[in-house]
């Protein structure tokens, strides 16, 4: 250090490797997404970013161990609409709420998707929904856990079709794609990050997209909305942003705020992003002060749904 006269100049944030905390397993959309923009990032602020998973009760077992982190900038969380719904959902949640964090920015919104196996008796959606109603109990749908956007969609299709399924619950959507392709479980609301590569494939069966208008992504473009398949005012899109612990020090969130901005301009992340139906949010969004309003009406909103579902996790 040098005495720079009033005092000790603080060295240079960041000076070690920075842990990107994903609240779910390894495989799915959230680690995708994170493991992108980890490598941009690294870019950036040319120290390692070490990505680590954290799955577990639809990701607040995650998020509250970033919240519950030393404010120094090196313990960050990428997290999606989750984190403005478990203060609602979860009455014993492991952290205080949406103002334990600094936020960092908004990264990325992605429509999700509505597939099954491939060996399920429905072809199509109509079909799909003859199926579930003969007997909702029998049908098996994934998810991430209570809270988690697969189970947040999946309780959206339950109430507007007015059919109870039985939820099958896992730490992430990764490992739940690979029952699904195996054709153990039935039905998942995933989002396009981690269904598009197996909807190509073949591996899975899509049935719509939950986006409220048709994507224009040439793997989905041929999926109806649910909207338009008889879910009228259907519309659920995942959005992902960036956090740190709160009192995380002013000159180390700018720091990273600036090294998020950069890498969402990155022309590259944006293509591979854009290949797996994600847009990346406008600069504008990538702001501290937008992202925490963003976050406090989606808390409200979505509170509203949950409140109407009665859906608390125990
Ligand atoms: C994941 O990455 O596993 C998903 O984000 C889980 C989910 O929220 O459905």
């Amino acid at each position: 250090f040098l005495l720079a006269g009033t005092g000790v100049a603080r060295a240079e944030f960041p000076e070690k490797p920075i842990t990107l905390l994903v609240p779910f397993a390894a495989g799915g959309p959230s680690d995708k997404i994170a493991r992108e923009l980890a490598e941009s990032l690294r870019k950036r602020l040319d120290k390692t970013v070490i990505v680590e998973n954290l799955g577990g009760a639809g990701g607040t077992l995650g998020a509250a161990k970033v919240a519950t982190a030393s404010p120094d900038g090196y313990t960050l969380l990428i997290h999606h609409i989750g984190f403005a719904t478990a203060p609602t959902l979860y009455r014993k949640l492991p952290y205080k709420g949406i103002d334990d964090f600094a936020y960092l920015g908004l990264i990325n919104e992605a429509p999700s998707t509505l597939i099954g196996r491939n060996s399920l008796p429905a072809k199509n959606f109509a079909e799909l929904r003859r199926w579930i109603a003969a007997d909702p109990t029998k049908v098996n749908l994934a998810h991430a856990g209570v809270g988690s956007a697969s189970q947040l969609c999946g309780l959206m299709i339950q109430s507007a079709l007015k059919a109870e399924m039985t939820s099958v619950p896992y730490k992430g959507t990764g490992p739940a794609m690979t029952d699904l392709m195996g054709g153990t479980v039935d039905l998942m609301c995933e989002q396009a990050t981690n269904a598009v590569p197996q909807i190509e494939g073949g591996k899975v069966r899509a049935f719509a997209v939950t986006s409220k208008d048709r994507m224009k992504h040439p793997v989905l473009a041929s999926l109806p909305t649910l909207a338009e398949s008889g879910l009228p005012d259907f519309s659920v899109t995942v959005w992902h942003g960036l956090y740190a612990p709160k009192n995380t020090p002013g000159p180390v969130l700018a720091k990273l705020n600036e090294a998020l901005r950069g890498a969402l301009k990155d022309p590259e992340l944006i293509k591979r992003q854009e290949a797996l139906g994600i847009t990346v949010v406008s600069d504008a969004r990538v702001e501290p002060a937008a992202h925490k309003k963003f976050v406090e009406a989606e808390v409200a909103r979505w509170a509203k749904v949950i409140q109407a579902a009665g859906a608390y996790a125990d």
